[in-house]
């Protein structure tokens, strides 16, 4: 099988390209390198630089290589940058992915997998979230997605689209043998912060917020291990190519830690006593997001096998 991964430079793409080519995929990257890195890509797969709404070198590289699926990344995901500029999110997630789509159609390629985001859920009122929970989210970044999930399921209907949207929860850690992980630039996610800090890249750590309504008045969130998310585009792919049919999934660890609980297993994990400092709420921070993947689990059969906490930050 011949798969296009879009965005497959950038963190989750990157191994989840590993990942099909260890299953025996022929796997084709493409990628406009605005956040990703070519060298992440594994050798074994085609890189191509493009952007998605180039359509005639997107359409000409779908029919040379015979694609049979695709897995769709290219994205940008910052939430704080969504709120600031929303058109570039808009531009970039929502008219590139219509663009994707409509190229798609054009070739008769109608198998595709979506990178999802439990952002859709904004602030839920219960945990753990189930997919059928109200998705009302508070930032333009889930909203960009939520509309795309809005896309699929119009273009299932009327042209006959498949699609699998899996909805990631915070996505963590790196390859077992370290030749890939984490690189955003500006890096803003809390592990890779931290190990910097224990690193002694950066002089402290900021826990923003410390009067939520939590045990220790830190944010709970959900950290699952990008091998495992990686694993599950695998299934969600051989979901739609050997069954069939739309899916909408959550991926997450299904445990939820603090703050300050993340930040002391880092300290007694590394063994360094860093700085740390209590700083404001950062605005838009959900307290709690704790997924319940347990729909994956049954019909996919996907099970985390690397999301412990403690193998996350090792
Ligand atoms: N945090 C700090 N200090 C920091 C960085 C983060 O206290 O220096 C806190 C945040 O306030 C939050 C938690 O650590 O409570 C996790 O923050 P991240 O920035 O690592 O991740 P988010 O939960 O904000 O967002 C991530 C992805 C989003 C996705 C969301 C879904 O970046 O794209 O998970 O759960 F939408």
């Amino acid at each position: 099988m011949n798969i296009l991964v879009t965005g497959g430079a950038g963190y989750i793409g990157s191994h989840t390209v590993y990942e099909l080519l260890e299953s025996g995929y022929n796997v084709v990257v493409y990628d406009n390198l605005s956040r990703g890195h070519v060298a992440a890509v594994d050798r074994r797969a085609v890189f191509v630089e493009g952007d998605i709404r180039n359509h005639q070198l997107l359409k000409n590289i779908i029919s040379n290589n015979t694609i049979d699926a695709v897995v769709h990344f290219a994205a940008d995901s910052q939430v704080g940058e969504s709120m600031e500029e929303p058109s570039k999110y808009y531009n970039n997630n929502v008219a590139a992915t219509l663009a994707l789509l409509d190229t798609m159609r054009d070739c008769k390629v109608n198998k595709i997998i979506f990178s999802s985001t439990a952002a859709v859920y904004g602030e839920p009122s219960n945990w753990p979230i189930l997919e059928n929970m109200p998705t009302i989210p508070t930032n333009v970044y889930g909203r960009t997605k939520l509309v795309i999930e809005g896309m699929l399921a119009d273009f299932a209907m009327a042209y006959g689209f498949e699609y699998v949207s899996l909805r990631y929860f915070n996505a963590a850690g790196a390859l077992k043998n370290g030749r890939i992980g984490e690189d955003h630039a500006p890096e803003t996610h809390l592990i890779p912060l931290i190990l910097k800090t224990a690193l002694g890249q950066r002089k402290e750590i900021g826990i923003f917020g410390n009067d939520y309504d939590t045990e220790d008045g830190t944010c709970i969130r959900d950290y699952i291990h990008v091998t495992d998310l990686a694993a599950a585009h695998r299934l969600a792919l051989e979901h739609i190519i050997n069954v069939g049919g739309s899916r909408i999934y959550n991926l997450g660890s299904e445990a939820g830690f603090s703050v300050r609980q993340v930040i002391e297993r880092a300290k007694a994990i590394t063994g360094i006593d860093f700085s740390v400092k209590e700083t404001p709420r950062r605005a838009g921070d959900p307290a709690v997001l704790v997924a319940s993947s347990a729909r994956i689990k049954e019909e996919l059969g996907w099970q985390p096998r690397y999301s412990d906490l403690d193998n996350i930050i090792v």
